[in-house]
């Protein structure tokens, strides 16, 4: 086992990387103590993986809430449902909040935590390749609105994230894919070996090689840790942890946000913010080419649907990036090095929405 810390003073965590730690049982455990605990799945991930959860946590008094499976339920209604639980239960502010799933049950779990009783502690355990490298990291926790992603959510940090790689064995691939999009992210903003690193193993990653998966865990938490310790509420830097997603936002939107995985839209996402990073003179066509054929060699999609540049636009304008109605975006420097910037000729962002999105 690999263990990193999220580095937040007296708020700081561990995030433990492993294989079978949920099965060993101890630094869940260790995490949790003697605590009552919510144990909030969903119908696809509880089967499978609550169990060894429960067995880790013998003795302790477990309340479960499974949860329906998807996106469409990461609501305030859901959450609802949740609080329900916690008080029908009389669990008190000492209750440890054990979210069991991907990103939808970390962020709606989470955001339960972050508000019940003003704040009682929560326990990510990731179960898709996505939340092992960026959700149940770094403590954005949120439901959907009607009228958008995640807009209503707090800061909420986990007391520990024991990502367990065992339980990525039954994770579908297309799920797979969309995570190594979010990984082949960290490669680009801030680590050109890694990235370098990435095109070398890719093949290990989709034949989820043990330790190929581990490594690439291990140096995208390591990177977002960094990243939050210094920035945990977005005031700057964090922010090009969205390389690539406000492109990728406008096509989730515009398709749904049913056909495409979100991890796919990113892909195309980084795809879009590299050609236009090119645009503007910072990278090289063959950097962008490099771009390309990785996240094709992932099996990720590079083509954005046509809906074109207006519609684009429209899309893009709901980002919560957007001040006084500048679409501010993370651009490349260069493969490792990123900025986020408000700063650019509008020609460019036209150029590059007409090749990807006319
Ligand atoms: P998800 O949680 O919907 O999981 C994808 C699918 O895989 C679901 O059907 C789920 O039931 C299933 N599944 C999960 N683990 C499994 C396993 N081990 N075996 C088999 N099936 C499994 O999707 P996701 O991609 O994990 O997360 C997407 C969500 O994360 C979005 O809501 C997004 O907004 C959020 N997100 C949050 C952050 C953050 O920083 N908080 C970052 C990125 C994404
Ligand atoms: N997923 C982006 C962030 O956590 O900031």
């Amino acid at each position: 086992m690999q263990t990193l810390t999220v580095q937040l003073a007296d708020r700081s965590y561990p995030i433990h990387i492993g294989s079978g730690l949920l099965r060993a049982g101890d630094v869940l455990r260790a995490a949790i103590g003697r605590r009552d605990v919510l144990l909030v799945s969903n119908v696809t991930v509880a089967p499978l993986y609550a169990g060894l959860a429960k067995a880790a946590l013998r003795g302790n008094r477990i309340v479960e809430v499974t949860l329906p499976d998807g996106e469409q339920h990461k609501t305030l209604a859901t959450a609802g449902r949740v609080f329900d639980v916690l008080v029908a239960n009389r669990l008190g502010r000492d209750v440890v909040v054990l979210a069991l799933g991907g990103g939808v049950i970390g962020d709606l779990a989470g955001f339960v935590a972050a508000c019940y009783q003003r704040g009682v502690d929560l326990v990510q355990v990731p179960t898709t390749l996505l939340a092992h490298v960026d959700s149940s990291v770094g403590g954005k926790t949120a439901v959907n609105h009607p009228g958008g992603k995640n807009l209503i959510g707090a800061f909420h940090q986990p007391i520990a994230v024991v990502s367990d790689t065992e339980l990525l064995a039954s994770l579908p691939d297309r799920e797979l894919r969309s995570g190594i999009a979010e990984i082949i992210k960290y490669g680009l903003i801030r680590d050109a070996g890694f990235f370098a690193w990435l095109e070398r193993n890719v093949e290990a990653l989709l034949a989820r090689d043990p330790a190929a998966l581990r490594h690439a865990i291990y140096r995208s938490c390591e990177i977002k840790a960094e990243i939050v310790g210094r920035d945990e509420r977005e005031q700057g830097e964090r922010a090009i942890l969205n390389l690539g997603h406000t492109f990728g936002h406008a096509i989730e939107a515009a398709t749904g946000y049913v056909e495409w995985l979100h991890g796919e839209a990113v892909a195309t996402g980084l795809l879009i913010a590299a050609d236009m990073s090119r645009r503007l003179g910072r990278l090289t066509a063959e950097d962008v080419e490099r771009v390309r054929r990785l996240l094709e060699r992932a099996g990720l999609p590079a083509q954005a649907p046509r809906i074109g540049v207006d519609g684009a636009r429209g899309y893009m304008q709901i980002d919560k990036k957007v001040r006084a109605g500048r679409v501010r975006l993370v651009l490349l420097q260069r493969i490792g090095a990123a900025e986020f910037t408000g700063d650019y000729p509008d020609a460019a962002l036209t150029a590059t929405l007409e090749a990807h999105f006319a």
